[in-house]
């Protein structure tokens, strides 16, 4: 019954990405250009660190499945694209496993078709600190994903009902596991409260996982015979609505959800994400035109996203998190309800500019 569960999400969320692949909030972010900020391309690196993790790309396959037939094909394919490209690449969720060990390699395959790359266990959070060591250990994981989702599992026919246990095990988790811990939202955004309340509970990284690319109350809305939660379509917080909420919060944080293109990267790392994940426009390409294609995709984003950091002057991902910007329309009034200044971030390279500046010398 998982199994199926796991296909049906995939089907679901291919024929989203074919129907919808429109405007989001990303839109509401835009460069200041300068036309003479550029830098020479070969002085540009993709290389990303963060909470002791080094990454050469700040682009990875975030997670999405394994636990049947099918899926465990499209994970072996993810973890050739991962291989040939050296993306970080996370499992789907892990629940198939402990109920059912005999789909382990359903899941291994990530590690078996990817034996150096940077690989994510992915629990949810009700399971067990063993459960949680159990996966990081099937997949020699570099890391370990928990992911929080009330919304889906209340519009899931099948989904729990009972969620308070999560802030405690998530604690307990973070604590007992000897791999940096990543609790993340499947598309409705993790708020300012939420990942100051996970950096309270000792997690490393928030992946912020917002609204604006796969929708899991419309997925699992259409597993139900009634439909009957259409009215929670759009629910949640944009990406760049949460990455804008969250600056300062003391840990790290990635960036995931309706990322459509290398600018939308460029977008994220800007308002201060250390990585960008991308799920389901990648599973589409995968499963339309093939792994191949995946390959050919990932390899250009990464060089346009080199392109577009020679433009903006840029030498690390980092740096664009230096680089002027301005916010507008809804993202707009979102800042204003919540307390956030946009004004700074459109002038932010002057300050930057001048503290490189000699003082007082005559000119
Ligand atoms: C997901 N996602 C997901 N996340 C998670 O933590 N565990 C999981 O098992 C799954 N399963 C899953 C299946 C499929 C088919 C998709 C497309 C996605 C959520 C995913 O990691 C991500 O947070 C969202 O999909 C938003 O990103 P995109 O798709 O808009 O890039």
């Amino acid at each position: 019954m998982i199994g199926q569960r796991k296909d049906d999400h995939v089907r679901l969320a291919v024929e989203h990405q074919r129907e919808h692949s429109g405007r989001n909030q990303f839109d509401e972010v835009s460069f200041v250009h300068h036309g003479l900020a550029a830098i020479d391309r070969p002085d540009v690196s993709l290389a990303t660190s963060f909470a002791g993790i080094a990454w050469q790309v700040p682009l990875y396959i975030n997670a999405m499945t394994g636990g049947s037939t099918k899926t465990g094909v499209i994970n072996r394919n993810l973890a050739i694209a991962a291989r040939e490209t050296g993306v970080p690449l996370a499992s789907g969720s892990m629940s198939a496993y402990f109920k059912d060990p005999s789909c382990a390699d359903t899941f291994s395959v990530l590690r078996t078709e990817n034996p150096d790359g940077f690989v994510m266990a992915n629990i949810n959070a009700t399971a067990s600190v063993e459960k949680a060591q159990r996966a990081i250990g099937l997949l020699r994981a570099n890391a370990l994903q928990i992911h929080i989702n009330t919304v889906q599992e209340t519009v899931m026919p099948e989904g729990d009902r009972s969620f308070s246990s999560w802030v405690p095990q998530i604690e307990k988790i973070a604590a007992n596991v000897d791999v940096p811990v990543i609790v993340k939202e499947v598309g409705f955004g993790l708020s300012r409260e939420t990942v100051l309340t996970l950096r309270d509970l000792g997690v490393r990284v928030a992946d912020l996982g917002g609204r604006g690319g796969t929708d899991f109350a419309r997925i699992e809305n259409g597993r139900r015979d009634l439909a009957d939660y259409a009215f929670l379509d759009g629910w949640g917080l944009s990406t760049p609505a949460c990455l804008l909420d969250a600056q300062d919060v003391g840990i790290p944080v990635l960036a995931s959800g309706g990322v459509r293109n290398p600018l939308d990267v460029a977008r994220a790392l800007a308002l201060g994400a250390s990585g960008v994940g991308v799920s389901g426009g990648f599973l589409r390409t995968l499963l339309d035109e093939g792994v191949a294609a995946l390959i050919a995709q990932i390899s250009t984003w990464l060089d346009q996203l080199a392109a577009l950091q020679t433009m903006l002057g840029a030498r690390t991902p980092a740096e664009l998190a230096g680089r002027d910007l301005l916010i507008h329309g809804g993202l707009r009034s979102f800042c204003a309800d919540r307390g956030i200044e946009t004004g700074r971030l459109a002038v932010r390279s002057r300050s930057a500019k001048a503290a490189h500046e000699p003082t007082g010398s005559p000119r």
